[in-house]
């Protein structure tokens, strides 16, 4: 109709209804992200399946607030409402999502440091992250650290005046060690380096590494946050200007689909529930294999030290469903305690609905060679379980069951 503006000059509004300060995880993460007055009244929000929206020339002049959406590579509603409510989670300014956790762990890491750098990987972190930290940053001119567990249990003696960015997991993968990331926090502090914590493994709903002092996290949202292995997601938390510098390196390229998006907003609403019987399933398997005569040790953490226990029970409300177990029986155990098990899927990941089996060796740190392992503490008789949320008292007695079929092991002596 002649006179009516093509498109609703209407300015976006952005942002979502806040909740009072009291409500605790499951609330939030059910009502931290309504906005039903611009989605047609929805309950659910819908998926915003768009590459480009609309763009007029007066839009150049909306605020920051009511700045209309540009481009799904740079921003797109869905994608805005996992990311609030892993943001609220965190206890973060702001957060941003990733295309998959490396893309999240990708583009920080590169948005942040230059030429000239020192980047420190502390303790064990996921292979693509040690990959990206040895391979990739020493041919654009930045010098790159990788510290074993144990070295980086003494954080102070580990940094320099050109440490730029730490890179930190806690519990770490396979071994589940707990490092201390509030004194690794008051460590690079002192000598101006960002702390970056993974918090892949605790989730938000165990762990908050902001509130111990963290300068950003970052997530692998594949596991524990989408929760039923069905999408692929990173997201990045922190304080607005650091997100912000992150955030506008769009041409990185990894955005997250609406579509994931939206089964990662679904997903969410679940997250402390799922977390919750995934660390009642870890605590009491971990506790029924350190019975078995056929195990050497169990790791889980907290249980690597009393130190670590009482490290553990300061900086987490839970430890989580992954642990991973040292057979005395070696390799061949391994295969037949893998093939005995009823529920669990043999595959890589952790953190979603279904229990997972792996062999680290063979899978996630296949690239070690033996010294390399033997560092990590990962042993031939290593399998990792992610235990998923099926009931608890199954999850036992599967793995029992699985461990009693082992024959008795010449090296069964206690350890
Ligand atoms: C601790 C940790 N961080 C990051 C990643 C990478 O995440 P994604 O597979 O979503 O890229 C993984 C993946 O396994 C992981 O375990």
């Amino acid at each position: 109709m002649s006179g009516e503006p093509a498109v609703p000059r209407t300015p976006v509004r952005r942002g979502f209804e806040p909740l009072p300060e009291w409500v605790g995880p499951t609330t939030r993460l059910v009502h931290g992200a309504r906005r039903p007055d611009w989605n047609a009244g929805a309950v659910v929000p819908p998926v915003y399946q768009t590459s480009t929206f609309h763009w007029p020339a007066e839009h150049s002049e909306a605020t920051a607030h009511s700045r209309p959406y540009l481009y799904t590579r740079v921003e797109n509603p869905t994608a805005d409402v996992p990311a609030e409510l892993i943001r609220q989670l965190e206890g973060g300014e702001a957060a941003k999502l990733f295309g998959s956790g490396m893309g999240a762990i990708s583009a920080t890491v590169l948005s942040l440091v230059q030429s000239g750098d020192e980047v420190v990987a502390a303790g064990g972190l996921y292979g693509g992250t040690t990959d990206l930290v040895t391979d990739l940053l020493p041919r654009i001119g930045v010098r790159a650290r990788v510290l074993t567990d144990d070295e980086a249990a003494a954080p102070e003696a580990r940094l320099g005046p050109t440490s730029r960015l730490v890179l930190l997991e806690s519990p770490t993968n396979p071994c589940l060690r707990v490092h201390d990331i509030a004194r690794w926090a008051r460590a690079c502090d002192a000598v101006g380096a960002l702390l970056v914590v993974d918090n892949t493994f605790a989730s938000p709903v165990n762990q908050n590494p902001l509130a111990l002092g963290a300068d950003l996290v970052v997530h692998s949202a594949t596991k524990y946050l989408g929760g039923h292995s069905d999408l692929i997601a990173g997201a990045l938390v922190g304080p607005r200007a650091l997100v912000d510098r992150v955030d506008a390196k769009t041409y990185y390229g990894s955005s997250l689909d609406p579509f994931a998006a939206f089964l990662l907003a679904r997903s969410l609403k679940t997250l402390a529930l799922r977390v919750a019987r995934q660390n009642a399933n870890g605590a009491a398997v971990a506790a029924a294999a350190a019975r078995h005569p056929a195990v050497a040790r169990v790791h889980y953490p907290g249980r690597a030290s009393p130190e670590e226990e009482a490290l553990a029970a300061r900086q987490m409300r839970g430890r989580g469903g992954v642990l991973a177990l040292s057979l005395r029986g070696g390799a061949p155990a391994v295969e037949r305690f893998v093939s005995r098990l009823r529920f669990a899927h043999i595959a890589a990941s952790l953190g979603g609905v279904e229990t997972l089996v792996s062999v680290p060796r063979l899978t996630s740190h296949r690239h070690m060679n033996d010294a390399e392992l033997r560092a990590a503490g990962i042993d031939d008789g290593l399998v990792r379980l992610a235990l998923g949320i099926e009931d608890t008292d199954d999850l036992v007695r599967d793995v029992t069951e699985a461990l009693d079929a082992l024959p008795p092991s010449p090296r069964a002596a206690p350890l």
